[in-house]
């Protein structure tokens, strides 16, 4: 019995996530929680501070810090953009978590690069790729490609969940897509680059992509840009895949398999983003990473960048 009851003492001590906030010299709450430290990480900044509040400021004082942690022996304090960083049982540190995370990328002042967001004040938001350059910058970016190292030929699962590196090509994820969108009005710009070197953008006012129970229902409205408008047409389409045709039924089968792509066809599709890398002209039919309105149907972009940005 003693045995049993030393040892939750013990780990009652170790364990216990002694919580509590407080209020830095910008306001921003945070959350305390001691006998834990940050451990390996390629965000993590290293610093000295005079005590664990210093080191709370200085992370609330920085847009892409949303953890710390401090070591009140070695006076250490570590700043970490990742809410949910790989962490240690450690006896005199503390692991600091701010309140305030950035919504969106319209939250976020730097440059453009990988940043982590929480849309929803949820316990631990997620990392996203922002442009930062683009017309004042402020684009949560969902789509990114510019070499063809990853192939988006990719089912139901992996355009649902997201799929690639946000630091090379990627696509978000359609349930974040939903999330961000059902959050907050957003407009969409959609970047494309020729081989060329000339860009050229498509840009909607309003965009919001519905749940999975609408197939990731595409709404949008009010094109601007100089690529002309390709994606009206898919207006109120839901998303398809190669393994879910979720489209009207036509002679040419699943579209994403026709077209090699994972669109929100129709019957099929004025553009292709997603379809296969074919680096410029191409012989074949609209399977490439078309926007017909200013390239047509056998020219695949070399990049092309898919973002949002809150109103
Ligand atoms: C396009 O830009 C790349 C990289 O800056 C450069 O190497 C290439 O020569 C340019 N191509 C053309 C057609 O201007």
């Amino acid at each position: 019995m003693v045995g049993m009851f030393l040892t939750f003492l013990i780990y009652g001590a170790v364990m216990m996530n002694q919580v509590c906030y407080g209020i830095s010299e910008n306001k921003k709450k945070f959350t305390v929680e001691s006998g834990k430290r940050i451990v390996s990480s390629l965000s993590t900044i290293t610093t000295k501070t005079d005590s664990s509040i210093a080191c709370s400021s200085l992370c609330t004082s920085k847009t892409d810090c949303v953890t710390a942690s401090y070591d009140n022996l070695l006076k250490q304090c570590l700043l970490d953009s990742d809410c949910t960083p790989t962490t240690e049982t450690w006896q005199n540190a503390l692991l600091i978590r701010i309140g305030d995370y950035p919504k969106d990328c319209g939250d976020i002042k730097g440059r453009s690069g990988v940043y982590s967001i929480n849309p929803a004040g949820e316990n631990c938001g997620y990392k996203v790729y922002c442009d930062m350059e683009t017309d004042g910058g402020g684009w949560t970016v969902f789509q990114k490609r510019y070499n063809g190292n990853l192939d988006f030929y990719k089912n139901w699962k992996e355009y649902k969940e997201g799929f690639g590196n946000l630091k090379k090509e990627f696509w978000l994820g359609n349930d974040k897509l939903h999330q961000l969108t059902s959050l907050s009005t957003y407009s969409l710009r959609v970047l494309m680059e020729d081989f060329d070197n000339e860009t050229r953008y498509a840009q909607y006012q309003s965009f919001t992509i519905g749940d999975a129970a609408s197939k990731y229902k595409i709404s949008l409205n009010s094109y601007s840009g100089d690529a002309g408008d390709s994606l009206t047409y898919s207006n109120n389409m839901q998303f398809t895949t190669h393994d879910q045709k979720n489209h009207e039924t036509n002679s040419r089968g699943n579209c994403a398999v026709t077209f090699h792509g994972a669109w929100w066809f129709k019957s099929c599709h004025r553009s292709n983003l997603n379809g296969g890398y074919l680096a410029g002209e191409h012989q074949s039919y609209a399977d490439g990473m078309n926007w017909y309105t200013w390239r047509g149907f056998h020219y695949s972009y070399k990049s092309t960048r898919m973002m949002i940005r809150r109103k």
